[in-house]
């Protein structure tokens, strides 16, 4: 176990490290942060952002919580996601889950967590919307996966169906929203490729909130 003290000691240490790369190093990130990447991932320990990223710090805006969910209701996300696209101009927003999850095995158990279960029931709600291929899948490991993957796609659209990320986009072109997998086991980040102009699309019938649609009907008078 690594001391409380040490950590001390390490951060003497990294700041030893970083300066004769960078003379200027500290200079830089106390003037300002200008990130292009939000990363919205899970709280989990063995998956930090910056690190599996290769990222120094400055380049990636974080937000992380218990299995990586994007609540609409959820002040907290809600105004990371605010302030990454209104004021830092970020040009991704990542929803990163991973394999081995915690939150998510705890969801699929039908069990009374107390506190947890209204944080539980997001992603007890993605099982449901895709019970028929979950169900389909006999190996238990293999369907626990498939929910983590299931899950960072549900999260990367509620992070779609935001008013930020819809206007931002519709005048600048971006954001662009991505969906990833950190395998555990590997080490590697899996794009799993999910298709952000489809997905804006396919909800716009419900979720447009660019008021394109109430410019239409004031439109439609003439
Ligand atoms: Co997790």
């Amino acid at each position: 176990m690594v001391t409380y003290d040490q950590i001390f000691e390490n951060n003497k240490k990294w700041v030893a490290e970083m300066n004769p790369r960078d003379s200027d190093f500290f200079e830089k990130l106390a003037r300002e942060q200008t990130p292009d990447y939000l990363y919205i991932g899970c709280s989990d320990s063995r998956v930090p952002a910056n690190e599996i990223m290769g990222l120094e710090p400055g380049n990636v805006f974080v937000h992380r919580n218990v299995a990586n969910l994007v609540n609409n209701t959820d002040l907290n996300v809600m105004a990371v996601i605010n302030f990454a696209v209104k004021h830092l101009d970020v040009k991704h927003i990542i929803v990163c889950g991973h394999y081995n999850c915690g939150g998510v095995k705890a969801a699929m158990i039908p069990k009374d967590m107390g506190i947890l279960n209204p944080w539980l029931r997001t992603i007890r709600d993605v099982y449901r919307m895709h019970a028929a291929e979950l169900d389909a899948i006999t190996d238990e490991q293999q369907r626990y996966n498939r929910l983590v993957e299931l899950n960072v796609k549900e999260q990367a659209t509620n992070v779609i169906k935001t008013a930020n990320v819809q206007k931002c986009y519709q005048q600048k072109g971006y954001p662009i929203v991505h969906g990833w997998v950190f395998d555990l086991h590997s080490g590697i980040l899996i794009d799993l490729d999910i298709n952000f102009k489809a997905i804006l699309k396919d909800i716009q019938k419900i979720y447009d909130l660019t008021g394109i649609a109430s410019d239409y009907s004031e439109d439609g008078e003439d």
